[in-house]
């Protein structure tokens, strides 16, 4: 294939990127969006604090608006994301405990029930674990209603929407030795067992000088794998774009037969949250950076 999305497809695979949807009006941007991706993941306009900025007053304008030009263009959307502690509107952040919950799944319910048939995977539940050795979970109010919030969440999606698959999505779960990977492989393993519905679980992959890629992450990538889950690499960016990292990166997904699919989160640099470390495949002018031509020619290759 000569573009990302047309070679990862001919491996099974998608390759995807985050957009913003204020960018769409940009055409430098969406010719870069429309030649080469085809799975667009919303990267702020699904999450709680747009779609429901007063309680049970829902907020789709900005996600649909992405929707809409991602599947009219046949690209897939990845959800992102139905629950998590960051992010929540000021209404959710101060209340606790049952009446929490219920507007939590209350929102899951809503919010899956509005996009389903036009989202393909969900990321129900981000961030839940806490960073550090603990390997246990990330305090908040979602967490303090009950460590069994998660689960919870995954039942209300599917109930909603049974075609799209559920992911759990985290960051720094890449190096198969940290507590946190463990915790959450642990919390997957005992969804399996239990016949909790949960489908596939999102590595973040912001790799930085604090966090970089490490050499077992196919290690990781095919640990969950074996647990009967999708695994997919959710949120790609490089601290300086190494070509020869994200190579790496590429073949490790292309190497575990369950790993259906790459974004990057988001375009050119100039888009990327950490854009001072220009992590991503385009210039800030839209130009291919050596990163770009090191995926293509793993995905070709692989
Ligand atoms: O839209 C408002 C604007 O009206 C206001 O003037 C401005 C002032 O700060 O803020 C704008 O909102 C910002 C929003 O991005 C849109 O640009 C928020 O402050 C800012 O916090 C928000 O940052 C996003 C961040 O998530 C919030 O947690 C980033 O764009 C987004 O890339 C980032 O994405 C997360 C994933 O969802 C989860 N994994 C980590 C990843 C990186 O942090």
């Amino acid at each position: 294939g000569t573009t990302l999305g047309a070679s990862a497809a001919e491996k099974g695979r998608y390759f995807g990127t985050a957009v913003a949807g204020f960018k769409l009006s940009d055409s430098a941007y969406t010719t870069i969006l429309n030649r080469e991706f085809n799975m667009v993941t919303a990267e702020n306009e699904m999450k709680m604090n747009a779609t429901e900025p007063q309680q049970n007053q829902f907020s789709y304008g900005a996600a649909d608006q992405i929707v809409n030009h991602a599947r009219s263009r046949g690209m897939s959307v990845r959800g992102h994301t139905l629950a998590w502690h960051s992010q929540q509107p000021g209404w959710m952040e101060s209340m606790s405990g049952s009446p929490l919950r219920q507007a939590m799944l209350n929102h899951v319910t809503q919010v899956a029930t509005h996009f389903r048939g036009q989202v393909v995977a969900w990321d129900v539940v981000n961030e839940a674990f806490a960073d550090g050795s603990s390997g246990g979970r990330r305090d908040s109010n979602l967490q303090r209603t009950g460590n069994d919030w998660i689960e919870a969440a995954f039942r209300a999606a599917r109930a909603a929407d049974p075609g799209a698959k559920l992911c759990y999505n985290d960051y720094n779960t890449d190096n198969w030795t940290h507590a946190k990977t463990q915790g959450v492989y642990n919390m997957v393993r005992d969804f399996k067992a239990r016949g909790v519905p949960i489908d596939c679980v999102g590595f973040q992959s912001h790799f930085n000088n604090e966090s970089p890629y490490v050499s077992n992450y196919r290690t990781t990538l095919s640990s969950f794998a074996a647990l009967g889950v999708d695994v997919q690499i959710t949120e790609l960016d490089i601290q300086g774009a190494s070509a020869s990292t994200y190579r790496s990166v590429v073949e490790d997904c292309l190497a575990v037969a369950r790993c259906n699919g790459i974004t990057v989160w988001g375009i050119r640099d100039s888009d990327s949250w950490r854009a001072s470390q220009t992590p991503l495949l385009f210039n800030s002018n839209g130009s291919k950076k050596p990163a770009y031509d090191a995926v293509l020619a793993a995905l070709n290759n692989g």
